[in-house]
């Protein structure tokens, strides 16, 4: 007889953090399979733990280590040179990967597109992404909800990046970066790790030819709209136009324009489709928070989709965004090369070692939460205290995510529009973190759906 309970996991997906030691080749195996098992599970129980497969490493958990490599002294740890390597064919020397003085302009001169008044105006795209997302969902059956929360996130980056109609051709940009982030992340991660040459590399990326359709139909874009002026409600192409730098007031060339409005489509369309996606793969995961969530969202919205002056009362869809962005943090391994001789968490530093934040492991460190593994939004109930450099989703210090307030503000946004209308259950499917430049469910994540009544 078929039982009528369910199997319950106690725990939402998870890695099998690895408790081997590994050699060069075990590594090259497992970081062509998934990034995340190359945390060793001592990573959530040590405040750094070293290594060398070919360069030497260090993968940092102490929040004061942290804060020394992201905020104290940032000069010294600069991004990667792999981050650069991987990024610089498509989004070139931007905001993302630039360094020193070139990288301090572009920050002052994009940061006034990026502040709040400016993020809640842009916050009517997200809305109407929020209404089109929970229409099509509507329709219900077994979905792929990360599917649907990538189309909904890339309508807001590209309407608010180049609104107009100006011929921007969204499916090209789209696929072109999609080829390209799956390419790319397969070569990162054996150079991340310092592997030693002789260990082949998938061929380098096929989307040559990708990456320029890319660029020309952004540089025709940015043409245009210096022959027809600003829009009426500014995008962020007009935003980062009319910005300069204060100190030189400089302000961009068409080429740097461009590098940042793709790195802002890069950086800022897949990561939140992620954290949305494992958002509601959570709230299917445990019945009783979306319950509450429900009810939260129900009561400030009635049948309205969400606004920008909705979000402040949202406060718990925000905290389940955040329990989100700690389980399943889309940035999951973030990298520096050290410049100096240093000592870190007791441990010595040289010029050229590869500092590893991996930032998964931070967020289910057992020094730093309570049963880390586990799924429970109230760990950011307004008024818990925690480390600042515990919880880093965005980053911290200078180099911190520029767009995380618009992050943040979407995120809300098409949660609680979604989760006021529609119910969502797990199923058989059940997704496995796997680590490809972004933190992604492989498989998808597929939830029954249905319209609440
Ligand atoms: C949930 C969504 C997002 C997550 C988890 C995320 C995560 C991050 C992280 C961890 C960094 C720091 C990288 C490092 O220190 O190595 C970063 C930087 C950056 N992000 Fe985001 N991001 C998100 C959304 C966005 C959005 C929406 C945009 C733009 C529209 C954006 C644009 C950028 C840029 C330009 C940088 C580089 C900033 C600099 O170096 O000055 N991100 N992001």
């Amino acid at each position: 007889m078929a039982s009528c309970f369910r199997y319950m996991p106690t725990y939402p997906a998870r890695i099998n953090l690895n408790r081997k030691p590994l050699g060069v080749i075990g590594t090259a195996l497992l970081a062509r399979r998934n990034v995340l098992e190359l945390i060793p599970e001592i990573a959530v129980r040590q405040p750094m733990v070293s290594g060398r497969t070919g360069a030497r490493w260090h993968m940092v958990m102490d929040p004061d280590a942290l804060r020394i490599v992201l905020k104290d002294r940032v000069d010294d740890y600069p991004k990667s040179l792999v981050t650069q390597l991987i990024l610089e064919p498509a989004i070139g020397k931007s905001l993302f990967v630039a360094e020193g003085a070139h990288w301090r302009w572009q920050r002052r001169a994009a940061a006034p597109a990026f502040a709040q008044r400016n993020v809640e105006a842009l916050a009517p795209v997200m809305t109407a992404a929020a209404e089109a997302s929970s229409r099509r969902l509507a329709q219900g059956g077994v979905v792929d909800v990360f599917a649907e929360t990538v189309a909904a996130t890339f309508d807001v980056i590209s309407d608010v990046t180049f609104s107009g109609d100006e011929g921007f051709d969204r499916d090209a940009v789209h696929g072109a970066i999609d080829a390209y982030i799956a390419g790319a992340a397969r070569v990162s991660v054996l150079d991340i790790m310092g592997l030693p040459r002789w260990i082949p590399r998938p061929g380098r990326l096929a989307s040559g030819g990708d990456l320029r359709r890319m660029k020309q139909v952004a540089d025709d874009a940015i043409r245009a709209r210096a022959r027809s002026g600003p829009r009426g409600v500014p995008d962020l192409l007009d935003l980062l136009r009319a910005g300069e730098d204060p100190e030189t007031h400089r302000s961009m060339t068409g080429a740097e324009l461009r590098d940042n409005l793709l790195t802002f489509i890069v950086a800022g369309h897949e990561t939140t489709a992620l954290t949305l996606a494992w958002a509601l793969y959570l709230l299917a995961f445990d019945p009783e928070v979306q319950h509450r969530a429900a009810a939260e969202a129900g009561a400030v919205l009635g049948a309205r989709a969400a606004t920008a002056a909705d979000v402040p009362r949202l406060t718990y869809i925000r905290q389940i965004v955040d329990e989100a962005l700690r389980l399943y943090p889309p940035a999951a391994f973030l990298s520096r090369t050290s410049r100096i001789h240093d000592r870190l968490g007791g441990r010595e530093v040289w010029p050229g070692d590869t500092i590893v934040l991996p930032i998964y492991a931070l967020h289910r460190h057992h020094m730093l939460w309570d049963d880390p593994d586990s799924f429970d939004p109230d760990r950011f109930a307004p008024g818990v205290q925690r480390d600042r450099f515990a919880f880093l989703p965005f980053g911290a210090g200078p180099r911190i995510c520029i767009g995380a307030s618009f992050a943040l503000q979407e995120a809300v946004i098409i949660l609680a529009t979604l989760v006021a209308r529609l119910r969502f259950q797990l199923t058989d499917r059940h997704p496995e973190p796997r680590m490809i430049l972004t933190l992604r469910p492989h498989g998808g994540v597929w939830l029954r759906v249905e319209p609440r009544a």
